[in-house]
């Protein structure tokens, strides 16, 4: 038998759950072994439900293709196949809120790629280089919802992710004030060129609810656990454009840094590289060995070259140099479905098994 952890995916037809059906194929600790969807999939085998539908770049994993799709709605019939679950769903936040709490009401650890329960105060939202301390707070939310094993625990958004590591790395020299524009790929949209063609030689200038979550996320990544909640940080303040562009994966930040106590670039770069945190000491399964890397080419991080840097779960990092009104510019890269979705919940996954917190039911 196997002494893998079994694993259920909530919207696992969609993108980001294709994502995660691929970063799963052969994981050393987890194994898919139930793919749930909406009304409309269920009863079909995967492959069919997702006929005409697999965005992957790499071919379907034979294993999953002959599961049977459950409804994601039936809850307990669903959580009684599974250890854990990914949650991937497309609802409404209200929907989506409810649906995972009664996931973690049956006991079932929750590892959720949506927004909807980002700022509940006591779930977690964690990238595991930065904040795995805050997987703590979850003791005070199972008393909340009555459980001893299940929870909730999310990842934050995408676009976040080309510039609060590197802000993090800086740490000690007191970043205070930050402008970011972020350079989104559409495949955050969960689309393909095929399915959004309108975009192919095209930026549009608006994100729905996307530069909320820029500029406010970080704080809370930052944040501290006080009275059995997450207190965000205060600063550094971020303000943040978020732009749609032509690229079918990887999101490109721009960003201007100003700091109580101004490094030098060599500095800067010195910190980016040594930074290390809870996954690459405990080296986990996914987990980069370099976090994030520091391109000295004027033409670089590019996303056709750098998205895929670490199979998408490391940071590219290039153009530091002093700014006339700033005190330091920079462009990072990271990948969207990959660090910015699956595999930054994966990640979190496996950080919640080496802390004990998932274990087989
Ligand atoms: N794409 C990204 O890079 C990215 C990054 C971060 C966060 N997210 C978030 O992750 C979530 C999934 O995104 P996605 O791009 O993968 O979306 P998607 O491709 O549209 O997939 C949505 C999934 O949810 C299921 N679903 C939709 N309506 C449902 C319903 N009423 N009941 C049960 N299941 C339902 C779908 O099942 P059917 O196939 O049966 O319809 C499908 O499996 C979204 O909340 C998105 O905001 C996406």
């Amino acid at each position: 038998m196997s002494q893998k952890l079994r694993v259920g995916i909530l919207g696992a037809t969609g993108m980001v759950g294709q994502r995660f059906i691929s970063l799963l194929e052969n994981h050393p600790w987890f194994e898919v072994v139930t793919v749930a969807a909406s009304p409309r999939s269920a009863g079909k085998t995967y492959e069919e439900a997702v006929n005409g539908r697999w965005k992957m770049t790499t071919p379907m994993p034979e294993a999953v293709k002959k599961l049977i799709v459950m409804d994601l709605n039936e809850v307990e019939k669903v959580a009684a196949t599974v250890d854990f679950v990914f949650s991937a769903v497309d609802m409404t936040k209200d929907e989506i809120r409810a649906i995972e709490e009664k996931y973690a009401k049956t006991e079932t650890p929750v590892v959720s790629n949506n927004s909807a329960h980002r700022w509940t105060p006591d779930v977690p939202m964690v990238v595991p280089e930065i904040n795995p301390e805050h997987f703590d707070v979850i003791e005070y939310q199972k008393k909340r919802l009555g459980t001893t094993r299940g929870f909730i625990a999310v990842k934050p958004n995408c676009s976040i992710q080309s510039y609060a590591p590197v802000l993090t790395a800086w740490k000690e020299f007191e970043p205070y004030e930050v402008v970011a524009t972020t350079y989104q790929a559409i495949s955050g949209a969960g689309k393909t060129f095929k399915e959004w063609p309108e975009m192919e030689g095209n930026i549009i200038p608006y994100i729905g609810g996307e530069e909320e979550k820029s500029e406010k996320e970080p704080l809370r990544i930052w944040g501290k656990i006080e009275d059995g909640v997450i207190v965000p940080a205060t600063e550094p303040k971020i303000t943040c454009q978020c732009i749609r562009v032509p690229v079918l994966n990887g999101h490109t930040a721009a960003v201007f840094v100003k700091f109580r106590k101004k490094p030098t670039k060599e500095q800067l770069i010195e910190k980016l590289e040594s930074f290390r945190g809870l996954p690459q000491e405990l080296e986990l399964p996914s987990a980069p060995k370099q976090f994030i890397r520091y391109m000295q080419e004027d033409n670089r991080p590019q996303v056709t070259l750098d998205v895929d840097y670490e199979n998408g779960m490391g940071i590219s990092v290039g153009r530091i140099r002093e700014d006339s009104i700033y005190d330091f510019k920079f462009v990072g890269l990271s990948h969207n479905t990959v660090r910015g979705a699956a595999g930054g919940a994966l990640l979190c996954a496996e950080t919640l098994k080496a802390k004990g917190y998932i274990q087989a039911k």
